[in-house]
C-alpha cells in the first residue's frame, strides 16, 4: 500500500480522544505521537532563510537559542534576484539541513505581498507582486520538498501588516484578494504542491483566517485542489471547532484545552466524528510524506552552503545608481579606499522574531574588502556612528578624515534591528539622522562616495541620494553578506538583482498610505489592485527607484519582439513573445528581462501594466539569444466577483518587454479574440445592461416599442440616462403605459436563473 493510502487505515484505529490529540501539536515545535500505533511524532520549525531548530534544553520560545544553521539572505534579498534557479538551491540546501536537523517540515516561505513599505515582516517576504512572489516561493519549495522536507507556505492570507496582527480585520474586496493576495499562493500551491499551508493570524473581511471555509476549503482545497494539511500560525486558533471545521487540520502549538473541546463537541454532536477523521487522514499523510527525514544522511558541508550564500547574497543585491561608472573598484588601484560605517564591521544581515538563525559563521564587508584588495589598495577603515544611533562627534569626525584623504567612500548605511521586526510595523522611510548627517559630512570631503544599503524594507533614498555616485542596496543578505558585497565591489560579480518592490519617494506616496495599518480592529485595503508599481504607473506618479529596477556593470539590447496569439478560445488563448537579447557592454552579466501585459480596452478598471513573466538570462560580452515567453489566458484575465471566475475580454492588448516597469523597451499591441463576456441579468440591472446582452436586448426593444411615448432613442442625453436606469425603476415609472405581452415575457425570461 502507497505510504499516504496507509493514513485512513491508522485512523481507524485511533480513540476519539487520540484523534483530537493529534489535532494539535505536542510541545511547541512537535506533532503529537501516539506510540500505540506507530504514529511518530514530526518537528516543526521555521523558518523561511534558515533553520531555526531549537537548541536541546533551551525555552520553546527564545527564538535565539537555537542550534547552529546557515542562515541564507532573507526573502526581501532573495526575492531581488528574480532568479527561480537560485531559489530553488537555496530551497535545497534548507532542505538538507532540516533533514540533518531531524526537522520534517519547515514554515516557510512567506509569500504575503508587500501592500505597504512599512510592514516590519517586509524582509520575510518577497514582493510588491504576486507573479514574483509565486514563481519564486513555488522554487524555493521545489527545492525544500526535493530533499524529503515538507515546506508551509504562509500566511495564508492577507496578512500584511504587523500592527494588531492576531486581531485586525484585513477588508479586501474579492477581486482584489484573488488578483493581488491570494494570487502568489495560488501559483505556489497549483505549481509545487507544498504539503502544509499556514492560515494566518488576521481575519479577512470579519473572519478569521484559521476559521474561514471559504479560504481554506473552498478556495485552497475546491479551486486550487490543494491536498496536504493546512496549520495554524502559532497560537491562531481562538475556537478549534470552528477552524477544524473550516478545514484546520493542525493547530499549533499543543493546546490540550482545544483537544477537549473537539472530544466534547463530536460527543455532544456539535462536530460531526468525520470531521475529525478528515483532519487526522491529513495529518498522518504529513507524517508519512516526511517518512524519509528520520533516515540518516550525509553531513551538510557548512562551507558548501555558506557558498551558496554567498552567491545568492551576491545574486540579489541591487545596484541602484552607478554615476560616471563609479563601480566596480579596481582592486589593484594605487590608493586608499575608506571603508565607513559600523555595518561594514558589524554587519545586519537578518531581521528579528521568529526567523531568527544562528549562523554557523558571518563575514564583514570591512574583513572581505580588505582581503580582496591587491596590493597598492589600502583599506581604512572608521565607525561613523554607533549602532545604538546616538549622535557621536568623535567617531564622525574621525569618519570625515578618513574620507577625506581617501581616493573613494564606501559608506555602510542601513536600519538599526530596533526599526524593523516581526511584530511591529515602521511608522517611517528613513535612515536614522547620525547616518544621514554622517554621508553628508563625507560626501563634502569626498566627491567618490559609494553607499551600500543594509534593510529589510525599503528606505527612501530622495533625500540623500545626491550625495553619492553608487549605490547598492544590500539588503538583509545572510551570513555571508559581506563577502557578497565585496565581490560585487570589486567586480569579482556583476550586480543583477532588481527590485522587486518600489522605492517611494515619500511615504505619502504609497498606495495604501491613507489606509495603513488601519483603526478599530480593521485595515480596509482602500486601493484595492493598486499596489506596488500597479499604482505608481497608473497614476503616473514619479518614484525613487521602479519596481524592477537594477543596474549591471554592462548593458543590455532588445529587439525583434515577434507576438503570436496562438488558439483563439478562452482556455486556448495564449500569446507566444520572441524577442532577441544581446550584451552590448563590456563583461558577462545576468539581465532581468520583464514582461508586462496592460488591458487597453478592458470593461472594468485594470492596472495601466502588471509583471506576467520574467526570465534571469546571462550573457557573456557581444552573445546574443532568443527570449521566450507564453502568456496564457489567465494572464490576460481579470477576476469577476460577479460571474465569479476569471474573464478574458477581446480587444487589444499592450505587451511590453524591458528592465523595469519604467524601462520598457519594446511593445507590441496584441489583438485578441474571446468569447463575449455574458453577464447575467436580473430586473435591478440597467437598461443599458440589457440592451447589451444578446438575449435580453430583443426582449426589452419589443418592450420599449410598444410603449406609448418611450423616449428612448429620441435625442442621445436622454437615452444615456435611460440606459443608465435599473430596468424595475423603468418599469415603475412606466407603469401603465406598457404592452402586458412583451411585458411578461421579459420578467419569465429574467426570473428563470442563467444555466
Ligand atoms: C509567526 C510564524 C512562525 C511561527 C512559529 C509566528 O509568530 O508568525 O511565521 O512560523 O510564529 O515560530
Amino acid at each position: 500500500m502507497h505510504e499516504e493510502a496507509i493514513a485512513p487505515a491508522v485512523a481507524a484505529g485511533l480513540t476519539l480522544e487520540e484523534k483530537a490529540a493529534l489535532l494539535s501539536g505536542e510541545g511547541a515545535w512537535e506533532t503529537t505521537a501516539i506510540p500505540r500505533l506507530g504514529i511518530r511524532s514530526i518537528v516543526l520549525t521555521d523558518g523561511p532563510h534558515g533553520v531555526r531548530k531549537l537548541a536541546p534544553d533551551a525555552e520553546a520560545f527564545r527564538f535565539r537559542s537555537s542550534l547552529p544553521a546557515t542562515c541564507f539572505p532573507t526573502a526581501a534579498a532573495l526575492g531581488s534576484s528574480w532568479d527561480a534557479d537560485l531559489l530553488h538551491s537555496v530551497g535545497e540546501a534548507l532542505g538538507r539541513e532540516a533533514r540533518t536537523a531531524g526537522v520534517s517540515v519547515l514554515l516557510g516561505p512567506g509569500i504575503n505581498i508587500k501592500r505597504s513599505p512599512l510592514c516590519g515582516r517586509n524582509f520575510e517576504y518577497l514582493s510588491e507582486d504576486p507573479v514574483v512572489s509565486g514563481h519564486l516561493g513555488a522554487a524555493l519549495v521545489r527545492g525544500v520538498q526535493s530533499t524529503g522536507v515538507g515546506s508551509s507556505v504562509k500566511h495564508f492570507a492577507a496578512n500584511n501588516q504587523e500592527t494588531e496582527r492576531m486581531r485586525v480585520s484585513a477588508d479586501v474586496d474579492e477581486r482584489t484578494l484573488r488578483e493581488i493576495y491570494l494570487a502568489g499562493f495560488e501559483h505556489v500551491v497549483t505549481a509545487a504542491a507544498p504539503w502544509t499551508v499556514m492560515a494566518a493570524y488576521n481575519r479577512i473581511n470579519g473572519v478569521p483566517a484559521a476559521h474561514n471555509h471559504w479560504l481554506l476549503t473552498d478556495v485552497l482545497r475546491g479551486e486550487w485542489n490543494f491536498d496536504g494539511l493546512v496549520m495554524s500560525d502559532w497560537g491562531a486558533v481562538s475556537d478549534p471547532e470552528a477552524s477544524v471545521t473550516a478545514g484546520l487540520d493542525l493547530e499549533m502549538p499543543a493546546n490540550a484545552a482545544s483537544a477537549a473541546r473537539l472530544v466534547d463537541a463530536v460527543r455532544t454532536g456539535r462536530i460531526e466524528e468525520a470531521v475529525l477523521d478528515r483532519a487526522v487522514a491529513r495529518l498522518l499523510t504529513l507524517v508519512a510524506r516526511t517518512a524519509g527525514t528520520t533516515d540518516s544522511v550525509s553531513p551538510v558541508d557548512p562551507e558548501t552552503h555558506h557558498a551558496l550564500a554567498r552567491r545568492a547574497a551576491a545574486e540579489s543585491a541591487v545596484l541602484l545608481k552607478n554615476q560616471d561608472s563609479l563601480l566596480p573598484l579596481d582592486p589593484d588601484a594605487r590608493m586608499t579606499v575608506a571603508v565607513v560605517g559600523e555595518f561594514a564591521r558589524t554587519p545586519r544581515f537578518q531581521g528579528a522574531g521568529s526567523s531568527w538563525v544562528n549562523p554557523t559563521q558571518v563575514d564583514s564587508a570591512l574583513d572581505a574588502l580588505t582581503a580582496a584588495a591587491g596590493e597598492h589598495l589600502d583599506v581604512s577603515f572608521a565607525a561613523g556612528f554607533t549602532l545604538a544611533g546616538e549622535p557621536d562627534e568623535a567617531l564622525l569626525a574621525e569618519a570625515v578624515a578618513a574620507s577625506a584623504s581617501a581616493g573613494i567612500a564606501v559608506v555602510f548605511l542601513g536600519l538599526p534591528e530596533g526599526e524593523e521586526s516581526e511584530g511591529f510595523d515602521r511608522t517611517h522611510l528613513h535612515l536614522p539622522d547620525v547616518q544621514v548627517r554622517l554621508l553628508e559630512e563625507v560626501a563634502r570631503v569626498n566627491s567618490h562616495v559609494v553607499v551600500v544599503l543594509a534593510n529589510g524594507g525599503v528606505v527612501q533614498t530622495a533625500a540623500w541620494q545626491h550625495h553619492a555616485k553608487a549605490i547598492l542596496e544590500g539588503w538583509l543578505n545572510g551570513q555571508a553578506g559581506g563577502a557578497a558585497v565585496a565581490d560585487l565591489l570589486f567586480g569579482r560579480v556583476n550586480p543583477s538583482g532588481r527590485l522587486a518592490e518600489t522605492v517611494p519617494l515619500r511615504l505619502q506616496d504609497t498606495p495604501s498610505y491613507l489606509n495603513f495599518p488601519g483603526s478599530e480592529g480593521v485595515v480596509p485595503y482602500g486601493e484595492r489592485l493598486y499596489v506596488g508599481y500597479r499604482y505608481y504607473d497608473t497614476v503616473d506618479m514619479p518614484v525613487g527607484y521602479p519596481f524592477g529596477h537594477g543596474l549591471s556593470y554592462t548593458t543590455f539590447s532588445y529587439s525583434d519582439l515577434h507576438t503570436e496569439v496562438l488558439g483563439e478560445n478562452e482556455e486556448g488563448v495564449a500569446v507566444r513573445l520572441r524577442l532577441t537579447l544581446a550584451n552590448t557592454g563590456p563583461v558577462i552579466g545576468k539581465e532581468v528581462v520583464q514582461v508586462y501585459v496592460g488591458d487597453v480596452d478592458a470593461s472594468v478598471d485594470r492596472p495601466l501594466r502588471e509583471l506576467k513573466a520574467f526570465q534571469k538570462v546571462e550573457l557573456a560580452p557581444g552573445q546574443q539569444t532568443t527570449v521566450t515567453f507564453d502568456l496564457s489566458a489567465r494572464d490576460l484575465s481579470f477576476y469577476s466577483p460577479t460571474l465569479h471566475r476569471w474573464v478574458l475580454e477581446s480587444g487589444d492588448f499592450h505587451v511590453s518587454v524591458g528592465s523595469s516597469s519604467r524601462d520598457l523597451r519594446l511593445t507590441a499591441t496584441v489583438p485578441v479574440t474571446a468569447p463575449p463576456v455574458v453577464r447575467p441579468l436580473g430586473m435591478a440591472s440597467s437598461v443599458g445592461e440589457w440592451l447589451a446582452h444578446p438575449e435580453g436586448a430583443p426582449l426589452l426593444r419589443d418592450l420599449l416599442n410598444t410603449t406609448k411615448g418611450s423616449a428612448l432613442g429620441t435625442d442621445p442625453e436622454i437615452s444615456r440616462m435611460i440606459e443608465s436606469l435599473p430596468l424595475e425603476r423603468l418599469l415603475a415609472m412606466s407603469a401603465g403605459r406598457m404592452d402586458a405581452a412583451p411585458l411578461s415575457r421579459l420578467t419569465e425570461w429574467a426570473t428563470v436563473p442563467a444555466p
